[in-house]
This record gives C-alpha cells, sequence and structure tokens, in this order.
C-alpha cells in the first residue's frame, strides 16, 4: 500500500472515538495485566474473560502475588474458561519471571518467548500494548482484516505468512499498542467474519475486498473432520451422600483437574466397565455427556453405583463438588447427576 502513513491515521482516529472500554485497557496498561488479559483472550471472547480478568487481578493484584498462588486456586479460578494449560503456564510463568527475571516483565520479543505459554502472538501482544514497541501482532481478526484489504487468495493456515508480511508493512512505529488494538477492535466490530459493516469502515477506501464479497476472505482449507471418542464415566456415592472423585494427571488434557474416574477415552471403546474404580453394581444413567475438545468431540455414558462399605480415593459431599476445580466437562456430569437426583425424588 502506498500511503501507509494516513491508513494508520484513519485506523487510529476511528479508535480513539470507537475502542471498546475494557478493564485491562488503562492508561498505562502494566505488563502483567496485560498479559493475563491477553492470554484468557487467546481462545475465549471478550464478554466472557471480563469477570475472570478482574477475579484474577482481584485475587493476585502483582505477578509476586501469582507466583505465591497454589496451581489449584489458579485452576479454580480458571473453572468454566477451558483451555487449562493457559492457567497451568500462568502459573509456571510467574515462577519464572520471579527467579529468573528479578520479578520484571522482559520487553525484549526473543526473552518473552522463552516464558511458558507466550508464543509469537502474545509476545508481540504484551510489547506493544505493555511497551508501546512496534511489534506485529497477528491475530485471527487481523488476519481477516489483512486478507480482505489485500484480497489474499491463499487459503489459511498456509496464507499465515503472507498476511504477515501484509501486516508488518502497515505496522505503526509510533503507536504500537493502540495500533494493535485498533485492528483487534476493527475485527469484533465492522471486519466481521460475517456480514461486515463496510460501509461505516474507517479504512473501506483502502480495502480491496470491498469490490468483490468481503466474506470470502479470508480463503480456508477444508476443515478435516474430527473425531468422536467415548468413555464411560463412573459415578459412585456412598451412603453419606460423598462422592468418589479424583485428580487427574497432572501431564496431558485437563491436567491437574479434578474429575469423576472414568474408561480411557477411545474411538471404538467396549467392554469399559472393567475400568471401574472399585467394584460394585453399576447401573445406566439416561442419556449421554457430549463435549467438544480442539480434536476431538467426546461422548460419556454415565453408570452409577451406591457403595456401602468405605474404600480408597477421594469422597467428596455434593455440596462440597463446588470448592474444587472441575473442568466445563465435569460439570456437565455434576448438573446432569443433580437433575437426576431431582428427578428421583419428584423435585
Ligand atoms: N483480543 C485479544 N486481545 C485483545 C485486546 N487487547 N483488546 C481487545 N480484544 C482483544
Amino acid at each position: 500500500m502506498q500511503n501507509s502513513i494516513q491508513f494508520q491515521e484513519d485506523l487510529l482516529k476511528w479508535y480513539q472515538t470507537h475502542k471498546r472500554t475494557l478493564p485491562w485497557r488503562v492508561d498505562n496498561p502494566n505488563p502483567y495485566a496485560t498479559w493475563v488479559s491477553e492470554i484468557m483472550l487467546q481462545q475465549t471472547t471478550v464478554p466472557t474473560v471480563i469477570p475472570y480478568f478482574q477475579r484474577f487481578l482481584g485475587q493476585w493484584p502483582r505477578i509476586q502475588d501469582l507466583e505465591k498462588a497454589s496451581l489449584d486456586d489458579v485452576l479454580h479460578l480458571w473453572q468454566g474458561l477451558g483451555y487449562y494449560s493457559r492457567a497451568r503456564n500462568l502459573h509456571q510463568c510467574a515462577k519464572k519471571i520471579v527467579t529468573d527475571f528479578g520479578g520484571v516483565f522482559p520487553s525484549d520479543e526473543k526473552a518473552l518467548k522463552t516464558l511458558p505459554g507466550i508464543g509469537d502472538y502474545t509476545a508481540a501482544a504484551i510489547r506493544s500494548i505493555a511497551f508501546n514497541k512496534a511489534s506485529v501482532v497477528m491475530d485471527g481478526n487481523i488476519e481477516r482484516i489483512m486478507a480482505r484489504l489485500f484480497v489474499v487468495k491463499e487459503p489459511l493456515p498456509s496464507a499465515k505468512s503472507i498476511l504477515k508480511s501484509y501486516a508488518q508493512s502497515l505496522s505503526s512505529q509510533i503507536y504500537p499498542g493502540d495500533y494493535a488494538q485498533a485492528l483487534m477492535d476493527l475485527g469484533s466490530s465492522i471486519c466481521t467474519p460475517n456480514n461486515p459493516s463496510c460501509s461505516i469502515c474507517p479504512i473501506q477506501k483502502y480495502c480491496k475486498a470491498t469490490e468483490e464479497n468481503p466474506e470470502d476472505y479470508p480463503k480456508k482449507q477444508m476443515k478435516k473432520k474430527i473425531p468422536r471418542k467415548h468413555a464411560t464415566l463412573f459415578w459412585a456415592e456412598d451412603l453419606n451422600g460423598r462422592v468418589l472423585i479424583e485428580k487427574r494427571p497432572a501431564k496431558g488434557l485437563l491436567g491437574g483437574l479434578m474429575g469423576f474416574p472414568t474408561s480411557p477415552w477411545e474411538e471404538v471403546s467396549d467392554d469399559a466397565l472393567k475400568f471401574a474404580p472399585i467394584e460394585g453394581k453399576w447401573m445406566p444413567v439416561d442419556g449421554t455427556i457430549t463435549h467438544t475438545f480442539t480434536h476431538f468431540h467426546l461422548t460419556f455414558s454415565i453408570v452409577r453405583t451406591v457403595v456401602e462399605h468405605k474404600t480408597e480415593g477421594v469422597w467428596v459431599k455434593k455440596e462440597d463438588l463446588v470448592h474444587y476445580a472441575f473442568p466445563t466437562l465435569m460439570q456437565k456430569v455434576i448438573q446432569r447427576m443433580e437433575e437426576e437426583r431431582r428427578a428421583a425424588i419428584g423435585a
């Protein structure tokens, strides 16, 4: 683009009057708050993140506070946000910054990328927003804007590098933080995936896609179908209304979070009952629980039993389950079993 300075000015002018008011968007954003917000926003929408961000900063206002927190507490606060490796990485990263960097966030992109959970996107976002240093921030919104501005015919994900070079050619050296966030806001309010509001877009005159159908960009490679896995979930209760729970292994999906025992999650799952954590008469519960992860769909069939004698394991009263860090998938199970209980007593 010939007139990239004019382009930046038009976008920044729009941002000054249209920017969203967000709790992490303050006059002198500190790197800690910026980092927490950017990690939360990675796979989650702004309205969902806002209350979590406020609770997080309320509980751990400084990186030194987070460093001292227990991982269980961090996972507990994260409950419902999903992608829990983000919480584990935040906690680990806080420890590393306190021990290796004296509690001070580095501003150098290379140093930032050595930290757990900080990749290209987050490093660039922290540098531009918290340090106001020129960086090329690329997220899905910004990729879409670049693909439309320059009608990039190459499909994602192979178009990523060309989209980044377009973004680099336009990026602002003077107001990197505002510029990056202006593109994010434009992507979420005007240059949306469907029904973009081109007629009120501040950069429409630079956009080649307005001569075609902007919704055709970015081009996408055909999505691979993701597999469905199945498992049986074992809900064991004792006579005092306590339920058997377990902590999932630290490594792997939902690592370190609480759950109920299950058979292995497999595409073909037969003879699952042999994985029951205790002996008993296991009765099926109607219906299934379904959940979608990045790489597969999961279906749980639930079976239940009541044990009369104390057995090993962690048994928790149903009303105390709220004090544990259960991922959304397991919360669906708790809710389903509560419905089952109410139906049984005719409530
Ligand atoms: N999405 C990711 N980071 C964001 C930010 N800083 N402002 C608005 N939306 C975002």
